[in-house]
């Protein structure tokens, strides 16, 4: 298998990702994976979909209704080991993970967490802050 040359130039690159260069303040992960997925993970992903995009929260390109200005990033993420106690919802640069996590916590973590900076501790498990 040929390897694509790697590119050296950092303009560049932040053409090619433009989520290189934009200045996010928290990156959500969603656990999508087998577990999590039958606890209604996608409802859990649909509500952080919603509050974020009608907040204008959600960095991403505007033809998909997003913000390319907006500070948080939105990921799918696959199994991180909470399987038994999903939903499993990351929340980074702190490295709080969340468990159990239902579409009727979604608002409370966008507004208080990644709003206002106050982690939700009865769903916080893991720290690695
Ligand atoms: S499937 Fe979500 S943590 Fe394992």
């Amino acid at each position: 298998m040929k390897l694509p040359k790697i590119i050296e130039d950092k303009e560049k690159l932040r053409f090619l990702a433009p989520v290189a260069g934009a200045e996010i303040r928290h990156h959500v992960f969603v656990c999508g994976g087998t577990s999590c997925s039958k606890v209604d993970a996608s409802s859990v992903k649909e509500a952080f979909v919603k509050e974020l995009e009608n907040r204008g929260l959600r960095y991403g390109k505007e033809s998909k209704g997003r913000n390319p200005e907006g500070p948080i990033l939105l990921t799918d993420c696959g199994s991180v080991g909470f399987c038994s106690i999903g939903v499993a919802v990351l929340v980074y640069p702190e490295g709080i993970w969340y468990a159990q996590v239902r579409e009727s916590d979604v608002r409370e973590i966008v507004e208080k967490h990644l709003i206002g900076g106050e982690v939700i501790w009865r769903l916080a498990l893991k720290s690695f802050s």
